[in-house]
């Protein structure tokens, strides 16, 4: 039996989320496991509770409030420090939002996680897209872990298809569906809809943020991208070295164009090196895809991902829930995946 401290940072939809679902899978973590996953705090923006176990919070008296945002427990006082210091050594969930030109709050909190001695297992990407060299160094020199599922197409399986299941063989080349937004509106109009339609179909549905920007750019699909580059090819590719060229205000007819031609658009994540020479490359844009490319068949807010190998071939993934219980759940995996003693 074992004792897991969790300390949750950021509580947002996906904090949220990871929330529920610990208190949902404690048992099951329990006796599947023999992992007592104990939640010790959590903190956000607004401010911090302190929780003596996950017990606490599966006690119906404590939920005699639905509403988390008016519970007592909430003071400004809790640090960050504060909860590193007051329980043994666990692992800190980062939720926090997600800023690509500061890595900020993800890159502090991570840091002084890892310092402290703690694991990290993080939703949250621009810490890790700027500065993933030095935090994975600090990690491996306190023989600590950084897992980031979370970031990386989350439910997707994406950085432990390349670290455990093709482990032995090189990798060749990448390709993925890595946005859920994007493919949903491209998906969209392969039915006919316009880009406006199918964009404000998918803000309608909740797959698509009100400030669908950051995903229709292409920029989350380059970000993920970079992040498994360089965690399973060893690269330290900047975000600054992508071209990125998203769907943004994408013209129906292009759509209808590829369908003449027998082909399905979809927003692909490469990686690929010419040769054995040159370094490796990583772009998004528009690719024209076969109908029996593996890839073709995801749709809908669906992500996947193809690896080519060379002993192994092509191996893909595609599904994956894309939404914050999904993005928890890649969280829960992740932990389990640290502490579970049946490898
Ligand atoms: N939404 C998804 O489906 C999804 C899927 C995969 C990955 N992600 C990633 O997961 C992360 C969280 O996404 P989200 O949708 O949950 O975001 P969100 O709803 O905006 O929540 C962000 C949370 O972070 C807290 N926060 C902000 N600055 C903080 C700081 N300095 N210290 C502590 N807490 C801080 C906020 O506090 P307050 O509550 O006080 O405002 C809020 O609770 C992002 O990095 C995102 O890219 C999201």
């Amino acid at each position: 039996m074992e004792k897991v401290n969790i300390i949750l940072v950021g509580f947002g939809r996906v904090g949220r989320a990871f929330f529920d679902l610990i208190k949902e899978k404690y048992d099951y973590c329990r006796k599947n496991y023999d992992l007592y996953l104990e939640l010790r705090g959590i903190l956000r923006e607004k401010g911090s509770i302190l929780l003596t176990s996950t017990r606490k919070v599966l006690s119906p008296a404590y939920f005699a409030t639905e509403d988390l945002d008016s519970l007592a427990d909430w003071v400004s006082a809790i640090s960050l420090d504060d909860l590193l210091e007051e329980f043994d050594k666990g692992v800190v969930v980062d939720c926090t939002p997600t800023n690509i030109s500061t890595g900020e709050p993800s890159y502090s909190i991570m840091k002084k996680a890892l310092e402290k001695g703690w694991h990290v297992v993080t939703a949250s990407k621009g810490a890790l897209v700027l500065k993933s060299a030095e935090l994975r160094e600090l990690a491996r020199s306190k023989n600590l872990m950084i897992k980031a599922s979370g970031a990386t197409a989350a439910a997707l399986p994406t950085l432990d298809l390349g670290l455990y299941a093709l482990a032995g063989a090189e990798i060749l080349a990448i390709e993925g569906i890595l946005n859920g937004t994007c493919n949903y509106i491209l998906t969209r109009m392969a039915e006919g809809l316009t880009y406006k339609k199918a964009l404000e179909e998918a803000q309608h549905k909740g797959i698509a943020e009100p400030n669908p920007s950051y995903d229709v750019e292409g920029w989350d699909t380059a970000v993920k991208m970079v992040l498994i580059a360089n965690q399973l090819l060893g690269t330290d590719i900047k975000l600054s070295e992508v071209t990125v060229r998203g769907i943004k205000g994408i013209n129906k007819e292009v759509v209808e164009k590829a369908q003449r031609l027998g082909k399905t658009l979809k927003l692909f994540g490469k990686c690929y090196r010419e040769n054995y020479e040159l370094p490796w490359k990583v772009e998004v844009g528009l690719a024209l895809l076969d109908h029996n490319h593996p890839l073709s068949q995801v749709n809908g807010s669906n992500k996947g991902i193809i690896f080519y190998t060379d002993t192994m071939g092509w191996i893909a993934v595609m599904g994956g829930k894309s939404n914050p219980r999904g993005a928890a759940a890649a969280l829960l995996k992740d932990i389990i995946n640290i502490y579970r003693k049946n490898q």
